[in-house]
């Protein structure tokens, strides 16, 4: 007999050319009915809250139900950058209790979860679906261990983005562009701030906007191949251009928005769009986000790479896995990842997103000029991995470099957030 779920379940494959095992009824079926509330549902845990990212998380969970009749339970858990989720996502994988699908970042952090054994080898689905063909070396790298496929990418964000206010820059008589180096911007930053102009606002309640502003700042100063360096041990983290990115960060933070740690990541964005500051620093997120908030493109707000890294694209990736083991829904979690990379897809939850789209052989045309030039940066400028986003290290590391900076940010000592960050170099990359 085809029940109304076996109708729904073969329409998907046919619609989202699903894995094989999947289509094939084949023996892994899973244990439960998902976290949806039938019994085709999926639950998919993530950290977009935000206004952009829920509307971008939106048209996921959409695609999902017109493909496949299901549900997606949506198991957010708010705070920017996903250390809160982080946590209850290890709590749930410890008591045998994964969700259908997690957010999780390429890179180590994937590398992480593949060597503790929690998600699932997807390589046939990679197969199936010929996405090895439409998604950059680059990130096939960072999605592969021992040539298997882990996770599904669905963006790429750029991290070293300054968004910026038109208005106050004019009226400061300043102009920032990819010329603009650091002792530049800095000075700039010491004039905004004489005066009386917040000259970058933040928002580091989560400690990830911190993390960040400061990985652009020595980004700025050693380039694409010294940020690499950092992490090979090829150059420590007492080098003097890292030491100066790093009294910067602290004089920026002396001269921003006195209430930085109590707002969230996208409070702040909002600020530039309103004049409130000449800039934040964040990730294009902040560009969906801002466009969410009906603030207009070159007029409300205009964009610059950190000073001395335009040839650099700071990757943050956001990627879907699945569990391993006790998966509750396997079909609708194949279902899932499948229609991530489905072009139209792509295009809808990039345009809410602020990201490029992963697939190289999406159109860009109706993008927004913003995106359309990070797509062509992304193609064209050198990659880097980013620590912020536990990416670049192992989480070891990552955490060490988020704890050094909440201590910066506590007592601005420079030599000691130097020696964490030497000591936790020798100590984790040996
Ligand atoms: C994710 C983005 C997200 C941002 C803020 C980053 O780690 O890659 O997708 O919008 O955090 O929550």
């Amino acid at each position: 007999m085809i029940t109304k779920r076996t109708a729904k379940v073969a329409g998907a494959c046919l619609a989202l050319s699903l894995a094989a095992a999947a289509c094939g009824g084949s023996g892994d079926t899973g244990g439960g009915g998902g976290g949806g509330s039938d019994s085709n549902g999926v639950e998919v845990f993530s950290w977009w809250t935000s206004g952009s990212e829920s509307e971008a998380l939106q048209v996921l969970i959409d695609k999902y139900d017109t493909e496949t009749g299901g549900e997606v339970s949506n198991a957010a858990v708010s705070g920017g950058g996903g250390a809160n989720a982080r946590q209850a996502l290890a709590t749930r994988l410890q008591g045998g209790d994964p969700p259908d699908s997690w957010q999780l970042h390429p890179d180590q952090d994937l590398f992480a979860a593949v060597a503790d054994g929690s998600v699932a080898d997807i390589t046939s689905t990679f197969e199936d679906n010929g996405w090895v063909d439409v998604i950059p070396q680059d990130v096939l790298d960072m999605l592969a261990v021992d040539g298997k496929y882990y996770a599904v990418p669905v963006n790429a964000h750029r991290g070293n983005v300054l968004w910026t206010s038109p208005s106050v820059l004019e009226e400061n008589g300043i102009t920032w562009d990819d010329s603009t180096t650091p002792d530049q911007f800095m000075a700039d930053a010491k004039t905004l701030s004489d005066a009386g102009v917040t000259p970058v606002c933040l928002g580091d309640k989560d400690v990830f906007a911190a993390s960040q502003l400061l990985e652009t700042l020595i980004m700025g100063r050693v380039g694409g191949d010294g940020w690499n360096s950092l992490f090979s041990g090829d150059l420590s983290f007492d080098d003097a251009d890292v030491k100066s990115a790093v009294e910067d960060y602290v004089d920026l933070v002396d001269m921003a928005n006195e209430d930085h740690s109590a707002l969230t990541w996208d409070q702040a964005a909002v600020m530039v769009g309103e004049g409130d500051c000449a800039a934040n620093l964040m990730g294009d997120w902040a560009y969906g986000e801002l466009l969410n908030k009906g603030f207009v493109e070159n007029e409300d707000f205009g964009y610059v790479t950190m000073p001395g890294t335009s040839e650099v694209f700071d990757y943050v990736g956001d990627a879907f896995v699945k569990p391993a083991e006790n998966a509750p829904n396997a079909e609708g979690e194949d279902a899932w990842l499948s229609l991530l990379l489905d072009p139209t897809v792509q295009a809808d939850f990039n345009l809410k997103k602020g990201s490029t789209p992963i697939r190289t052989d999406v159109p860009l045309d109706d993008f927004p000029p913003y995106q359309k030039g990070a797509a062509n940066d992304f193609r064209s400028k050198q990659i880097v991995s980013s620590l912020a986003h536990f990416q670049v290290a192992p989480a070891e590391f990552a955490q060490a470099y988020a704890d050094a900076v909440t201590a910066l940010n506590g007592d601005g000592n420079v030599d000691s957030f130097l020696e964490s960050m030497t000591a936790a170099q020798s100590s984790l990359l040996g």
